[in-house]
């Protein structure tokens, strides 16, 4: 499904990964594990497209993938889950989760109700700031 090879990344001149790679099967729960500060969340931003790789290729189910902003991830089918909450804490619940649409034609620009069923108290939410929600909740 996931197949990474050789990828590298820098954060300015410290390069940080250095020809990693590995295959993530699907069907299956892939796991990295490593030291604090070793690399983890730099090889899935990577991924993500949200920090450029300076060498190596990504590659989902069988494409080439390049991705360079959140939303080519999305279509290319990666969803990236992030270390922390990362809420728009100034936006609304409703406003946080329209981010999503900048990957999707407009005429499916409306939340899918499955959403607040998984997350009933969102619904309840909605027009709150997403700053003011508890942890959790975030
Ligand atoms: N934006 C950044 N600018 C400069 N260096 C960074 C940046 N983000 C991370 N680093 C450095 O890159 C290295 C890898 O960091 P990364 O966040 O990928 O580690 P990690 O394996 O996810 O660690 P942890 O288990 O603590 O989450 C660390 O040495 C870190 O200090
Ligand atoms: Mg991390």
């Amino acid at each position: 499904m996931l197949e990474v090879e050789n990828l590298d990344l820098h954060y300015g001149q410290s390069r940080i990964l250095y020809e990693v790679s590995f295959q993530a099967p699907k069907g299956q729960i892939t796991t990295l594990i490593g030291n604090n500060g070793v690399g983890k969340t730099s090889t899935l931003k990577a991924i993500a497209g949200r920090h450029p790789a300076s060498a190596g290729t990504i590659t989902v189910d069988g494409t080439l993938v390049r991705l360079t902003t959140a939303f080519q991830a999305a279509n290319a089918g990666i969803a990236y889950v992030p270390q922390g909450r990362e809420v728009f804490p100034m936006m609304t619940v409703e406003e946080n989760l329209e981010t999503g649409f900048a990957c999707l034609p407009k005429t499916d620009h409306h939340i899918p109700d499955h959403i607040y069923d998984l997350f009933p108290v969102l619904r309840d939410m909605k027009a709150r700031r997403g700053g003011d929600l508890s942890g959790g909740q975030q």
